[in-house]
């Protein structure tokens, strides 16, 4: 018994060894090496631009794929309508009811998949080089499932029930296999998430004293440290507004980005992918981010000292 674990531990340290995955578990050290697929980067440019060329930064259709309205991203809850429908596809397929409830059911995971790739692959032209070499392999995975998918509902429609099953279950196979690359996309490298959010957690709460009023310029946003967290700062007069630095999206450092009126409010322009945010409240006004940035209450004392303490819903 022991021979036996010690002959399979060599053998997967061996297969580690061979795929050059050191001490990683084996899907994590594959995922890991397709974050260094430097070869892909050119394709993905390419691909990135394009999109980015035919929804324009600021259009509606654009918020929408991103999730602006709703406040989260769109492309994960809609990934759970296909992979959900795919499942129960598998499901009724081996308890063999009647076919045309399968059929119903893997057809609507197809339609489903359309808005999916959509949403997904506006996320994707927004993201850094690693982590759109990840989403290119998974988007890839997705779309053989899809192929599969619509050859298993061509087959059922034709009458060749058997095969359209097992084109079915090899769906299945890829789309988990898609699901788990995004699942990396999203927890491993942080695609997605508020990177902002961490950051209410860093401050206690109260007022804290910042810098001096007139250590400010006038006009133009400056990053100032308060311990471990980044801010940032504009000063008009004696006004001041403060936001968190780090923007939501992906952290993009906010004070070095473009003040603008949008929509006859104050915004600030995230440096890295164009993200609107208005300085009065820190909330969204255009994406890719969906997250607002964490704002601050400010108060100036007599001595000109600026206090600054997490702002309070
Ligand atoms: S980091 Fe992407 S929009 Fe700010």
């Amino acid at each position: 018994m022991e021979e036996t674990s010690k002959s399979i531990n060599s053998r997967r340290r061996t297969l580690r060894e061979t795929l050059g995955l050191g001490r990683a578990s084996l899907p994590v050290g594959i995922t890991d090496r397709i974050e260094h697929l430097s070869v892909l980067d050119k394709v993905n440019q390419v691909l990135a631009n394009a999109v980015r060329h035919r929804l324009p930064a600021g259009s509606r259709v654009r918020d929408v794929l991103h999730g602006v309205p709703t406040g989260h991203p769109l492309h994960p809850p809609l990934a759970t309508v296909s992979l959900g429908c795919w499942i129960a596809t598998a499901v009724l397929d081996m308890i063999d009811v009647d076919p045309r409830a399968s059929r119903a059911v893997l057809a609507t995971g197809i339609a489903g998949a359309l808005p999916t790739a959509a949403a997904g692959i506006t996320d994707w032209s927004v993201l850094h080089r690693e982590q759109q070499r990840v989403g290119f392999v998974h988007a890839v995975v997705n779309l053989t499932a899809l192929g599969l998918y619509s050859g298993s509902l061509f087959l059922r429609m034709a009458g060749n029930h058997r095969a359209g099953r097992l084109l079915g279950y090899a769906g299945l196979g890829a789309a988990g296999l898609g699901g788990y690359l995004g699942g990396h996309l999203a927890y491993r490298m942080a695609a997605g998430p508020s990177h902002a959010e961490p950051l209410t957690h860093l401050m206690p709460l109260g007022w804290h004293d910042l810098c001096r009023l007139w250590d400010l310029p006038d006009g133009r946003p400056v990053t100032r440290r308060l311990g471990y967290i980044h801010l940032f700062v504009l000063r008009h007069g004696a006004q001041v507004k403060v936001l968190a630095d780090r923007c939501s999206h992906l952290a993009g450092p906010l004070h070095q980005g473009r003040l603008a009126i949008v929509d006859e409010e104050a915004c600030v322009i995230c440096p890295w992918h164009g993200s609107v945010f208005r300085i009065d409240d820190g909330t969204v006004v255009h994406g890719p981010a969906t997250a607002p940035q964490p704002s601050f209450d400010v108060n100036v004392r007599g001595d000109g000292v600026v206090q600054v303490r997490p702002r309070q819903a």
